[in-house]
């Protein structure tokens, strides 16, 4: 890993990925792009829509890229309202990640699933070889990555891996238009002294994450001896499990006035047809994984950096 290229790099993850590889390896030149135009992060930024095929080559040529970390997406709840634009991002702009990779003989991809390849049909606390049946374009797509990954590897040699990420919880960058961004909400509400109405039921129970967390699974991942991987794109990593009335009840605690209702909307479908817990044993036996953050811990840390 000599020059890294992070598309979606002003989100929620990519902000903080961004920072830790730019601190973790000094030596290493990290190429932040993203669709947007107002970044704030630190040069070297490139301005870059991941569907546009030539212009991810020629940035990639430019830098002399060896590692992709693809972030760039729709998330689930955005891309209910509109399938069409989480299709074109997330299944056009994968293709042409992995495209420019194979064509410019980059080293690495790492493409992040989520938890919604799961659905109505998964067993309780799947392991990794289990019934996916995502009921939203998001889900879709994200069993597209898992299996297009798996066929850049075995058909071109290329290097590309992904874990199935769960709902994120953080501070620097809000969350992008998922099913778990009330996980996050509930924090923001709390330090600006709001009250909250939370948009799933009291009882929904979700695999969360705190993002130090993510950020480590991710470099973990990518470091990791190839030999030692059983899986390529689809490894399971759990931290976190609570419902949303038990973090609410932990907000409470240390913000006694904040105060929460529960008005569930469209969002409680695609959280139900999400399991509650995953089995996330091979990680943590092929290449290590473990979090260190539990839920008292992460309302601590939110609370304080709020
Ligand atoms: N945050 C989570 O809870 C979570 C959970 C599971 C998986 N993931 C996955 O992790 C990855 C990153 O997620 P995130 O939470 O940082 O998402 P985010 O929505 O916060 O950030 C995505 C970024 O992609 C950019 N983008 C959108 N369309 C683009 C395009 N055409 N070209 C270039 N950039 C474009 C957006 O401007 C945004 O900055 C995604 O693949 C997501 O599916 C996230």
């Amino acid at each position: 890993m000599e020059t890294v290229l992070v598309t979606g790099a002003c989100g929620q993850i990519g902000s903080e990925l961004t920072a830790t590889l730019r601190e973790r390896y000094p030596g290493v030149t990290v190429v932040s792009s993203d669709v947007r135009s107002d970044s704030t992060l630190a040069q070297p930024y490139e301005r870059l829509d991941v569907t546009d095929q030539s212009r991810l080559e020629s940035v990639i040529r430019e830098y002399d890229v060896d590692t992709v970390f693809h972030l760039a997406a729709i998330l689930s709840a955005t891309g209910e309202d509109d399938p069409q634009t989480a299709f074109d991002v997330n299944a056009g702009g994968l293709y042409a990640v992995l495209e420019a990779g194979r064509r410019e003989n980059v080293d690495q991809v790492i493409v992040p699933s989520s938890i919604a390849v799961f659905g109505p049909q998964t067993p309780a606390n799947p392991g990794e070889k289990t019934v996916l049946s995502p009921s939203t374009m998001y889900g879709i797509t994200k069993v597209l990555t898992e299996r297009l990954g798996e066929y850049y590897a075995s058909r071109y040699g290329l290097d590309v891996r992904g874990l199935r990420l769960p709902g994120l919880i953080s501070y620097e960058t809000p969350p992008g238009g998922g099913t778990t961004d009330y996980a996050v909400d509930a924090f923001y509400a709390a330090a600006a002294g709001e009250e909250y109405t939370c948009f799933v039921r009291p009882d929904t129970r979700l695999p969360m994450m705190y993002m130090p967390d993510a950020i480590s699974a991710l470099i973990d991942l990518a470091t990791a001896d190839e030999a030692d991987l059983r899986y390529r794109c689809e490894y399971n990593v759990s931290a976190l499990s609570f419902t949303a009335r038990e973090l609410v009840d932990r907000i409470e605690d240390r913000v006694p006035e904040f105060e929460a209702y529960f008005d569930p909307d469209d969002r409680q479908r695609i959280a139900d047809s999400w399991p509650d817990a995953v089995d996330d044993s091979a990680a943590r036996a092929d290449w290590g994984w473990e979090p260190e953050y539990g839920l008292e811990a992460v309302v601590d840390d939110m609370l304080a950096n709020l």
